[in-house]
């Protein structure tokens, strides 16, 4: 069941993500959440940071997980996924570091890493809510555009779609890892709860396409359509805009 919830801004967009981690963090003893970077979590996790400094929420018998990590990036470089979710959530509430996972994208066998990371994401006894953003290209995680599916954790060759995207965060192209380790598909829905964070006109065809076109791994974030659970998607207007003039009645 995929629940679209409008929102004019990104700011209402994120506390509507907000409030379904907070809901979580309220009423589950040990909760495990799956965490996703780019740059549309953002605001979701500044709100999440203001309710654990006001005492509404706490991270302190939390587990997380979190999708993805650039291959060759060690874990303080500014722009690999560990770097990102110490400086946007990590290191401003009360979490242990022992209870964070990330891939590891300086590991010398990527062999044993993906297993590693298997075993990582089975000992959580599973995700209550896994936390999603949506490429340019429908991927999710970093599962780009394939011909099957991914089951488990995989390494990747990033597409040029998605190096161009991000190489916004680089000093140069050429400085944009070309591989990243990644939770699969198979992983991502085996969760309890989804929410798909989406801001910004960029994604508003993509988003539609993946919502309501044809479930195919040429579109990663379209086997969303068939998750056993809610998939709760928080978007802003303009990324809401393509769903608004073809499916305005599945706004919430
Ligand atoms: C990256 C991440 C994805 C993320 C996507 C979109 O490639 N691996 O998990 O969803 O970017 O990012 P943004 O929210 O910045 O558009």
């Amino acid at each position: 069941m995929i629940t679209i919830l409008y929102s004019k801004t990104a700011e209402e967009a994120s506390i509507n993500g907000a409030d379904v981690i907070t809901a979580l963090l309220m009423t589950k003893k040990n909760p495990v959440l799956g965490l996703a970077t780019g740059s549309s979590p953002v605001g979701m996790y500044t709100e999440l940071i203001n309710r654990c400094k006001d005492g509404q929420i706490s991270f302190k018998n939390v587990r997380t997980v979190n999708l993805d990590e650039y291959v060759g990036l060690s874990a303080d470089h500014d722009q690999s996924y560990s770097y990102f979710m110490h400086e946007n959530l990590f290191n401003h509430v009360d979490i242990k570091e022992e209870n964070t996972h990330l891939p590891n994208g300086l590991a010398a066998d990527p062999e044993a890493e993906r297993a590693r990371y298997d075993e990582v994401i089975a000992s959580m006894g599973g995700i209550d809510v896994q936390v999603l953003g949506i490429g340019n290209n429908g991927h999710i995680g970093f599962n780009e555009p394939a011909d099957h599916f991914s089951t488990g954790t995989v390494l990747v060759d990033l597409t040029d779609s998605t190096i161009d995207a991000n190489s916004r965060f680089f000093e140069r192209r050429e400085d944009v890892p070309t591989q990243a380790f990644t939770m699969g598909i198979g992983q991502i829905m085996q969760a309890d709860k989804i929410v798909m964070l989406a801001m910004g006109a960029g994604k508003a065809d993509i988003l539609e396409a993946a919502l309501f076109g044809k479930v195919t791994p040429e579109v990663p974030a379209s086997i969303l359509q068939l998750f056993k659970g809610e998939v709760i998607v928080c978007a802003d207007e303009a990324a809401l805009a393509t769903i608004m003039a073809k499916h305005p009645e599945a706004i919430a």
